[in-house]
């Protein structure tokens, strides 16, 4: 089924090198981190990918046995220490109100568990879709009255990565009805448009070619229940923004800016592609 899908990329295939190559993976590991949390690594695709996928998978299947094992436990997870770092930010006081995100929220544990498997999401007084980035300036900006955080800034994704990790275990739920339909709908269109010299979508490589190797690297489904994920490659946690960026740039095409509402409705459509998946951040990759 993968080698016949092949054919739609036919004249990309010489520039990328792609073939199917032998696995390094260990597919049918189970993800369980610090002996104690869950991850949900592979499961039933969600209603909405019928006809495209049947089983979707989190990117650590698609890792190396060594790579994979990082994020066992938190000791070894290198992401861990930018948890650190955003847990001492958490608890400090910025900006006019005189106050820290622990002033209102508690402890992330408290006030954040859950949270970041339901992002993006609509917010209803503002009218918009927030991502998780949005919403922490939003409480920067108009809750502390400090500054606001650089969209995929080191400080900004230490805290989402906080965010995430008093999350890890709970299954990826983003909606993608009611209000946020018509975001949904553009994210969805902009998956499946084809970008660059190359003319590959994002389908193109992690729906019709995911467990093909693209030169050195196994092809994921391109999910996102791990991020902000560690990249052993720039040894710092990468913001999912930054990500789209980079496989954009890799089609030779001109990508759309970090926080852009075109990456917004992206990053909503590709976490309901990984509804069922546990969220993982900070996960491990290359
Ligand atoms: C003065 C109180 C206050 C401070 C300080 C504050 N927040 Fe908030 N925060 C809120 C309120 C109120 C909401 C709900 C707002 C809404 O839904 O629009 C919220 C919502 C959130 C949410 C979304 C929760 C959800 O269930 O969707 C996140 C994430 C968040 N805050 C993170 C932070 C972080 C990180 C900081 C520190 C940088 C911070 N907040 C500081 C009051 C605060
Ligand atoms: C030329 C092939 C190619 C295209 C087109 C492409 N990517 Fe990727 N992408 C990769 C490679 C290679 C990686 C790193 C290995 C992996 O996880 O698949 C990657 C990784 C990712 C990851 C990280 C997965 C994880 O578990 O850490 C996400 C998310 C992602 N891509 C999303 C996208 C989106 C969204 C698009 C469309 C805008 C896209 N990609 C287009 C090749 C591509």
């Amino acid at each position: 089924m993968k080698m016949a899908s092949l054919k739609t990329m036919t004249s990309s295939v010489a520039a990328l090198a792609l073939c199917a190559g032998a696995a390094a993976a260990d597919e049918n590991a189970e993800l369980v981190i610090n002996g104690d949390i869950e991850i949900v690594t592979r499961t039933e695709a969600p209603a909405h990918l019928a006809g495209h996928l049947d089983e979707i998978r989190s990117g650590w299947t698609f890792r190396t046995r060594e790579t994979q094992a990082l994020e066992m436990d938190d000791f070894d997870n290198p992401g861990m220490i930018f948890v650190e770092k955003a847990i001492e930010a958490w608890d400090t006081v910025d900006g006019t109100e005189g106050k820290s995100c622990a002033s209102c929220h508690g402890t992330a544990e408290e006030g954040m568990a859950g949270v970041k498997a339901v992002y993006p999401k609509w917010n209803e007084a503002a009218g918009e879709v927030r991502t998780m980035e949005m919403q922490i300036n939003d409480c920067r900006t108009n809750r502390m009255g400090a500054e606001e955080w650089k969209y995929s800034g080191g400080d900004m994704t230490d805290m989402v990565a906080l965010i995430a990790s008093v999350s890890r275990g709970t299954p990826m739920n983003v909606a993608i009805d009611g209000p946020v339909a018509d975001t949904w709908a553009k994210g969805k269109e902009i998956y499946y448009t084809r970008f660059g010299q190359l003319n590959l979508s994002c389908a193109s490589c992690h729906e019709e070619n995911y467990d093909n190797y693209i030169r050195a690297d196994h092809l994921s489904q391109g999910q996102t229940n791990g991020f902000p994920t560690y990249r052993l490659k720039n040894t710092k946690l990468n913001a999912v923004h930054d990500r789209f960026k980079g496989c954009i740039r890799d089609t030779r095409g001109v990508p759309f800016g970090v926080g852009s509402p075109e990456f917004v409705a992206l990053e909503l459509y590709v976490a309901s592609r990984g509804n069922g998946l546990s969220v993982e951040g900070p996960s491990v990759r290359n």
